[in-house]
């Protein structure tokens, strides 16, 4: 798109639809806010997530007319984008975002500047066997190699300033270290550093960013100088290609492969491959270090508690990450969150915003460093074209942490205004002062700290991994064999808000058992979380372990809150069915829809009153809203009258035992589809027993592997052991998060998820515990 067109709508405006009716200034229905969206104002720039808001919550996807993009700001339509790149195209991903005038124009092309196709913004078929080509470098057993460089370099840098009390990490530190290791991976000599400094400055600006008149042709001449600079570069390097180095191996692979890896390749990404590496990094820790320290209780608890770097790194990265957004372009027409975008539309997807999107993460605004799910977050981007170095990031941001919270505990964040170089992508902040008492340093009075090692975790601090350590408050019976459990933060920290239809995980012991039990307490009530557990009598060892070990002050490790189970607060009526111990959530459902205004009643049944948990609240606060069914009293929910009529509208909520839930689908049959949601709070799924499974091959047609899943290993484990990221999280089938696309293959579907016709259809399947039918049968999926 040029300057021209960006100033008026491409669109056929009476296409548009806007969930908000609003008109903007000149009788366009581009609303107000997307009429005044601007990348480069101050706003976005100092905090994107919180600029977007409105858009997130009201129009999740808008023209900028000021920008010539639409944009795109919630976390399933981007990942969604992220997902298909062959309708949403990267081959924008580095184009100027600002186009520049004639005289900059002159300038760049009399450096003979030509930055092409790397890997980031090339298409296929090209881009998945250059890929391929060139990702041994980054396996985690190549990225231990750097370890110690990156170690002995966050050493000296900070044996600089330790003993000043004042220090501008990004000066003095971070802008300088992650471009030393930058060039060490690429395999660049160390000489030009400072020259590079500047031009890869200038190099973001001239992408990304809008550059006045006057400043454009200054910035031409870095970018023309850093176009030559890297191919006398590469120049030297192709003289010697043996060394070590990433480009060296991509020179290696040109041997091998001339059409995969070519000049043109290699000369573009001796340029981007620096700014991808570097500024990257230098940016995602000097936000990290800001967001920790503005966050005392989170500072003092890595620095207490090392292990808790790797998940403070994974959440640092959600919340405040140094890629702000990323770009595509539409290759047809297309519909994205319900809007249509017509071919050739060129997308601003706001990836800072996803991470902050409430559908994905709890409590989205709140810095946790014990998020469980904090490494969903799209900051690298998604699918094929996944950051190649994010373990090598991860592992240089766990390594500056570390060595801070070690050596300057007492580090505390310096009265400043922060001030970030306009553009839309790349987001750090331009120095970040920081002081300390020099005479109150550890390592004065022991020198031995200095010894210390936390291991660095290579790769994602993945579901499962990252756990909050809570107190019981206490323990009190409310019902037969039902026992209320409060827990509150261990450190007294606060905890993360949730919602109605949240759970956690609660770890039993040391018994290597985790059960999923419902907040049922009152989301208002900061600080302590509430469970209900009934004792099970065929309980796997969970409830019972709950019932005979859990006493006030213990402390236990707990996930979450997540929820799979969440209210569509704009329903017009909601019918909320429990059965025994299933009334946590529906509780909370209710309470809820009570305070919204929203009309529902509620059905509760059990076999016996005396076991019925809560009973006495809900009567208290729902009247004549709530129905009790007891068995022994010869109550029996009659799910087909209750849902005879179909009520428009109207959303069923159902937890219970599975025959329950089984009556009430075969009783909302009728009923539009997504009419029934329900939380199944047990599935038959235990651990695999690979005596009972069998292996098989799955192939990967878009990333052409071929896999072996083990009888003893899920396909989510088989991909994750290829280096393919794929979410999970609950890992039993019930929550959706492990979901990948089917091509072809005859699937045994184990999940609860999945619908009867989307079994039918097959074109996707959980990959947590759904597996081939037969040994012989082997999937293809679209990975
Ligand atoms: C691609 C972010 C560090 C190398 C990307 C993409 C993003 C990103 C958003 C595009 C993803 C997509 O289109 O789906 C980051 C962030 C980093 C970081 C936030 C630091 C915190 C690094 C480092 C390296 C690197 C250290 C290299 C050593 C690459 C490469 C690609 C890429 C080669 C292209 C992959 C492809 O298109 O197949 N990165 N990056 N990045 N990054 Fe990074
Ligand atoms: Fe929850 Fe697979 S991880 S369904």
């Amino acid at each position: 798109m040029n300057a021209s067109a960006a100033k008026t709508c491409p669109i056929d405006h009476s296409q548009l639809t806007r969930p908000s009716g609003q008109t903007g200034p000149t009788g366009c229905p581009v609303s107000h806010g997307a009429a005044a969206f601007d990348p480069f104002s101050d706003g976005y720039q100092q905090d994107p997530p919180e600029y977007v808001r409105w858009a997130r919550e009201q129009e999740p996807v808008f023209y900028s007319p000021q920008l010539g993009y639409w944009v795109v700001t919630r976390f399933d339509d981007i990942k969604a984008i992220f997902r298909d790149n062959i309708t949403f195209s990267p081959s924008i991903a580095l184009e100027k975002i600002t186009p520049t005038g004639e005289e900059a124009n002159a300038v760049l092309a009399s450096y003979g500047f030509a930055l092409n196709r790397t890997l980031v913004n090339e298409d296929e078929p090209a881009h998945m066997p250059r890929r391929r080509a060139l990702m041994e470098p980054f396996t985690p057993e190549a990225l231990r190699h750097h370890e110690p460089m990156v170690r002995q370099l966050a050493r000296e840098y900070v044996d600089r300033f330790i003993d000043d009390g004042r220090a501008d990490l990004v000066d003095q530190m971070l802008w300088e270290v992650p471009l030393t290791v930058a060039m060490h991976f690429l395999g660049v000599p160390e000489d030009d550093m400072d020259t590079l400094r500047q031009y890869s400055i200038a190099h973001t600006v001239n992408t990304w960013g809008r550059p006045k008149p006057e400043e454009q042709v200054a910035v031409a001449h870095a970018v023309g100088n850093f176009w030559q600079y890297a191919g006398k570069v590469l120049d030297k390097m192709r003289a010697n290609p043996e060394a070590d180095g990433w480009m060296q191996y991509g020179i290696r692979k040109q041997k091998e492969l001339p059409e995969v890896v070519t000049d043109s390749y290699l000369h573009s990404m001796m340029m981007a491959g620096i700014v991808a590496a570097h500024e990257t990094t230098a940016n995602a820790t000097a936000n990290a270090v800001k967001l920790l320290l503005q966050h005392p209780e989170a500072w003092q608890a890595i620095c207490r508690d090392p292990s808790l770097i790797p998940g403070a790194v994974e959440e640092c990265l959600r919340h405040n990450g140094s890629v702000a957004a990323w770009r595509r372009l539409a290759t047809k027409d297309v519909v994205v969150g319900g809007q249509p975008i017509p071919a050739g539309s060129r997308l601003l997807i706001v990836t800072s915003s996803a991470n902050h999107d409430e559908g994905h993460f709890v409590d989205a605004d709140f810095f946790d460093i014990e998020r469980d799910n904090a490494s969903d977050h799209l900051t690298f981007g998604y699918g094929s074209h996944q950051c190649m170095g994010k373990n090598l990031a991860r592992m240089e941001m766990q390594i500056f942490l570390e060595e801070f919270t070690r050596r300057l505990p007492h580090m505390r964040l310096a009265e400043q205004e922060f001030s970030y170089v306009p553009n839309t992508s790349f987001r750090g902040p331009e120095h970040l002062w920081v002081e300390w008492d020099p005479a109150q340093n550890p390592e004065r009075t022991n020198p031995a700290l200095l010894q210390l090692r936390q291991p660095v975790r290579i790769g994602e601090s993945s579901h499962g991994q990252t756990s909050r350590s809570m107190r019981v408050d206490s323990v009190e019976a409310i019902a037969e064999d039902v026992l209320r459990v409060r827990l509150a933060a261990a450190d007294g920290r606060q905890l993360p808000r949730w919602t109605p239809g949240s759970h956690i995980d609660l770890q039993c012991g040391d018994t290597g058992i985790s059960r999923q039990y419902s907040l049922c307490g009152d989301p208002q009530q900061a600080g302590t979380y509430e469970i209900a557990v009934l004792r099970e009598e065929h309980s796997r060892g969970g409830s019972a372990w709950v019932h005979s070990h859990l006493q006030p002050g213990m402390q236990v490790q707990v996930r979450g809150p997540r929820n799979h189970f969440v209210l569509d607060e704009g329903a017009r009526h909601l019918i909320l069915v429990a059965g025994g111990i299933g009334i946590t959530p529906i509780a909370a459902m209710a309470a809820r829809a009570k305070a919204l205004g929203i009309p529902y009643e509620i059905h509760y049944s059990a076999r016996q009153r005396k076991r019925m948990a809560l009973l006495e609240s809900l009567q208290a606060l729902h009247g004549e809203r709530l129905h009790v069914y007891a068995g022994e009293e010869g109550r029996r929910a009659d799910y087909g009258a209750l849902l005879a009529a179909v009520r428009p509208g109207a959303q069923i909520y159902a937890c219970g035992p599975q025959r329950m839930l089984d009556g009430l689908e075969q009783a909302s049959r009728h009923w539009p589809e997504d009419s029934l949601r329900v939380e199944h709070f047990s599935t038959t799924l235990g651990a695999l027993d690979p005596s009972k499974e069998h292996g098989f091959e799955v192939e990967l047609r878009e990333s052409g592997i071929t896999l072996q899943v083990r009888s003893d290993q899920t396909l989510l484990d088989a991909l994750r052991g290829a280096n393919i990221d794929i979410e999970s999280d609950c890992r039993e089938g019930l929550c959706g998060s492990c979901e990948v696309p089917v091509l072809a293959g005859d699937v045994d579907h184990r999940d609860m998820v999945l619908t009867r016709s989307e079994r039918a259809v097959c074109t996707k399947m959980m990959s947590c515990c759904s597996r081939a039918r037969t040994k012989d049968a082997k999937i293809v999926l679209g990975l």
